[in-house]
């Protein structure tokens, strides 16, 4: 992470799969919020590459509209945007793009295809010597799924870092382009008073959750492929739980919070086939009512199997063993078509005794909450207990909450920011290593293999509720509850 925010150095972006939603509904918005915050400069040049028969003035005006307002500065940078049309197998494709490339230039290449052709495009960029770092930088980028499972992911790793050098590939995971994904760092090392509880002698347990309420939608192609699992869970879970897990790094920089991060996923403890069966719960949605909408049901949406088993909800728990953690459980949830839109962390510490209070009205001690509120309302809120005013011992549950919308202008970013900034910049801070990915592979293999044995169905779960009833009997089996979705 830079400590002053410079302009990006003189670059082209190529991206491959420019006519796709990728460009237009993220990387496009923040490209002009970055020549909103003057961070663009003047010679970042974009190559658009895709299949589609555009040219160069099309593909500016299917890029517009996705701009929003146009900021100073984005007449310019549109007349830098330029479109190559060809296929990703074709060998003359990257003869093209080299012949558009000035052999000493900085470029940066955005894989925003779909995943299959990753292998085919990383061959022939490095047959046709475009990853070759002469005087300037040759960087790729590439987003999730990076594989499908463990095997495939190391096949992918493989391919790609026979080709180019750890240094030049950044693994997005949109999650870390979120403010408050990195703010868990800010609160966790700048607050000791924080910092001082985050272990297993005052933490009971940790739920991770992201609710969604939205739906399948037109995603169902990919997403019956895929489900909630391999979507959510080795990525962008996992990536909350190595920020909450991991040890302080020696400094900010990539490498040090890089072996933090990669320590924690190493360390999830490996599910057995009894595990997999008493401590993760996967579900599918079924016809319901989210905000007054009626949404179908999974099994009725646009490109899905009829008789599909894809899970559209997972909880897990989860063990981390580390000697922090020890003794800790890890609740981690995610789905779709859920009753509130809610990505947050919540560290719910350990009870107090209870013997100071045995001779009081007190007869119920909530235990103490902090709350990491990821989005959409982001922010910090600690649950603890005051005294109830009156001549009498009683508590009463009481909340702080740091909202950071009252305290900070949020501009409303797209979390790619950051990411392309950086990219440019060339901080690998918040990127995936390899190792870390094959880590995350690792840690859900053994419920992938499971399930794969096994023809039940998943738990059905009413579209709009908090997910299946199995679930919450995983985590009420220990004596605990989910912490509430909208509170
Ligand atoms: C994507 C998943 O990676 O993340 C989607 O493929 C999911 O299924 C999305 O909806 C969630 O991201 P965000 O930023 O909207 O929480």
């Amino acid at each position: 992470m830079s400590a002053e925010p410079e302009q990006m150095p003189g670059a082209t972006l190529v991206i491959f799969g420019a006519s796709g939603d990728l460009t237009r509904r993220l990387l496009m918005p923040a490209l002009a919020n970055l020549l909103r915050e003057d961070l663009l400069g003047e010679e970042l040049h974009i190559l658009g590459v895709a299949c589609e028969d555009l040219d160069d003035e099309e593909l500016r005006a299917r890029l517009d509209e996705f701009v929003g307002p146009a900021p100073p500065g984005w007449e310019r940078l549109r007349r830098r945007i330029t479109y190559l049309k060809g296929a990703f197998e074709d060998d003359a494709l990257y003869r093209a793009i080299g012949d558009r490339l000035d052999a000493e230039c900085n470029a940066a290449f955005y894989l925003a295809t779909p995943p299959e052709y990753f292998g085919t495009i990383v061959e022939k960029m490095a047959g046709a010597h475009l990853l070759e770092e002469k005087s300037g930088f040759r960087r790729m980028l590439v987003e999730k799924p990076l594989g499908h499972d463990l095997a495939s992911a190391r096949v992918l790793n493989k391919c790609i870092l026979s080709r180019v050098g750890e240094r030049q590939v950044y693994r997005i995971d949109h999650f870390l382009g979120k403010e408050t994904v990195q703010n868990i760092l800010v609160a966790r090392f700048a607050n000791p008073m924080i910092e001082a509880v985050w272990n297993n002698r005052y933490v009971d347990h940790v739920q991770i959750t992201a609710a969604e309420t939205v739906g399948i939608g037109r995603r169902g192609k990919f997403y019956d492929a895929t489900g909630a699992m391999r979507d959510m869970v080795p990525n962008h879970l996992f990536q909350l739980l190595a920020m909450v897990g991991m040890e302080p790094p020696n400094s900010f920089a990539a490498d040090a919070i890089g072996t933090e991060k990669t320590k924690v996923i190493t360390a999830i403890r490996a599910l057995t086939s009894k595990a997999v069966e008493t401590d993760v719960v996967r579900g599918q949605y079924t016809a319901g009512c989210i905000d007054e909408d009626l949404c179908p049901a999974y099994a009725e949406e646009p490109d899905v199997d009829p008789m599909t088993r894809t899970e559209t909800y997972v909880a897990i728990k989860l063990w981390l063993d580390t000697w922090r953690w020890s003794g800790v459980p890890f609740y981690l949830r995610t789905g779709k078509a859920m009753a509130a839109r809610e990505t947050e962390i919540v560290l719910q510490f350990k009870p107090v005794p209870r013997a100071l209070f045995a001779h009081s009205n007190v007869t119920h001690l909530p235990a103490n909450r902090l709350v990491i509120h990821i989005q959409p309302d982001e922010g910090l809120k600690f649950d603890f207990l005051a005294k109830l005013p009156g001549p009498v011992i009683d508590t009463a549950p009481v909340s702080m909450n740091f909202r950071y919308a009252d305290r900070f202008t949020l501009p409303k970013l797209t979390g790619y920011e950051t990411l392309l900034y950086d990219l440019m910049i060339g901080d690998q801070t918040l990127f995936q290593s390899a190792e870390a990915i094959e880590a995350g592979w690792a840690a859900v293999q053994p419920i992938l293999d499971a399930w794969s044995r096994d023809n039940g169905h998943p738990q059905i779960y009413r579209a709009g509720s908090d997910g299946p009833v199995a679930a919450e009997a995983l985590i009420q089996r220990d004596g605990r509850t989910w912490h509430a979705l909208r509170t």
